[in-house]
């Protein structure tokens, strides 16, 4: 029989997918649990699908790859949507992807299917990321086509025995992985609401630390990826871990987000990102050091670009190539220490080093041995000028004089009004 190979997560949706796509399709499913550092116990997992029917269940460490292909380049590239998320579910859809497609192949399958709804980014990243790698390989998303509610799909599973983990009794829509957790429904649908305790897994109250001391890491970067925690060499994956768990006890990475999705709702997230804001600090202050000011400059601006290619679902494409480029190429002097200090929801760059350090202390020196020529300050500061007193004189003052000319009227424009304007106010 034509077989489905399905991204399973043992959650509601997907087990109920399981059998539906069995009884409307006629398909035979295999079931992919990709482990992208989301849950622990991946085998039971497994082992359900094949309690629901599954006919393979396959467990896939993604976790290497996920870290080496998609989260540290996000990192090199400062990709943080919308100034606040950190893009954790948006950078495993790709690989998730690419996972299916690749199983899809071995196991000759007619089609792939995953669990997200029709309103979500999730869709669209994981069937542009198929179209685009398998344009031949049918996309089924039962969540998105069979029109149940939750209510309904737990009435579904009672009826076909379908065995369920405990916390699907949990109102809220969650996903996790290595870089961080994602938290919608319930409660957090009213942008009001201030987040109930319950949201947050992995991260402690900071106003309930009691009197919790800091805690300095010094992490070390080499081409923009950490490959140290103090001093100690470890794998990605194990430093993402471990600072998840230790900024978490800080109660550091909570973000509350209402984000413009790209299918045009707006929505409320809750993220827990310990990691993430962590390492993006400190990645973000060894640039400050080893790149110039036109390079931070462009570099924000194809920080966000490439936050959006992400967020979007165009992970696959010739602009992404084009923008990681540009990221690669910056990345080649930002090597060095960074130290960091934990305190009660607050991560602060205390300290940072580098073999490539543009800081020069006897330029920057207010004390004795400043190098810095202050003369040469004169002659710079009249070319700056330059433009704006040639024009002042040209066409600002002998209109307006020196009262009117540029100040805030305090309506959202810049006053240049004319004389005789500011005048008749009087
Ligand atoms: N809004 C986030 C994104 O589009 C997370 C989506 C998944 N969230 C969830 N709670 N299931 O990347």
């Amino acid at each position: 029989m034509a077989t489905v190979v399905l991204a399973y997560s043992g959650g509601l949706d997907t087990s109920v997918a399981i059998r539906w796509i069995k009884e409307k399709y006629d398909l035979d499913v295999i079931a992919v649990t990709v482990d992208v550092g989301n849950e622990r116990n991946m085998q039971e997992i497994a082992d359900r699908a094949i309690q629901i029917g599954a006919v393979k269940s396959l467990i896939v460490d993604g976790r290497e790859d996920f870290v080496r292909y998609f989260v540290w380049p996000a990192l090199q590239a400062g990709a943080i949507y919308e100034g606040q998320y950190p893009l954790a579910t948006a950078l495993a859809r790709p690989l998730i992807a690419r996972l299916l497609v690749e199983v899809a192949r071995q196991e000759g399958a007619v089609a792939v299917a995953h669990g997200c709804t029709g309103k979500g980014n999730d869709q669209v990243r994981f069937d542009v990321s198929i179209n685009t790698l398998a344009p031949d390989l049918k996309i089924i998303a039962p969540v998105r086509e069979w029109g149940m509610t939750r209510d309904n799909e737990l009435a579904y599973a009672a009826e076909h025995n379908i065995p369920l983990k405990t916390t699907v009794a949990n109102p809220y829509s969650v996903d996790q992985n290595l870089w961080g957790r994602s938290v919608e429904c319930g409660i957090l649908e009213d942008p009001w609401a201030e987040p109930p305790a319950e949201v947050y897994a992995w991260t402690s109250d900071p106003d309930a630390l009691g009197d919790l001391a800091p805690k300095y890491y010094e992490i070390t970067f080499k081409n923009g990826i950490p490959v140290a925690l103090d001093g100690e060499e470890i794998p990605g994956y194990v430093l993402i871990e471990t600072l998840n768990s230790e900024a978490g006890k800080y109660g550091i990475g909570r973000i509350d987000h209402i984000e413009n999705r790209l299918v045009g709702i707006k929505s409320r997230e809750i993220y827990e990102a310990p990691s993430a804001v962590v390492l993006h600090a400190a990645h973000n202050a060894l640039e400050s050091l080893t790149l110039s000011r036109e390079q931070v400059r462009f570099k924000e601006t194809v920080a966000a670009e490439y936050a959006r290619v992400i967020y979007n679902g165009q992970w696959y494409s010739a602009l992404h190539q084009d923008l990681a480029a540009f990221v690669q190429s910056t990345q080649r002097f930002v090597s060095g220490t960074v130290r960091v200090k934990l305190s009660r929801g607050r991560c602060q760059v205390v300290g940072r080093k580098s073999e490539n350090s543009l800081y020069s202390i006897g330029l920057a020196t207010y004390d004795s041995g400043d190098q810095f020529d202050h003369n040469a300050a004169l002659g710079f500061i009249k070319l700056w000028a330059l433009p704006l007193t040639t024009q002042a004189q040209a066409q600002l003052l002998p209109s307006i004089g020196f009262e009117g000319n540029l100040l805030n009227n305090g309506e959202g424009k810049v006053q240049i009004a004319s004389k005789s304007e500011s005048e008749t106010e009087k």
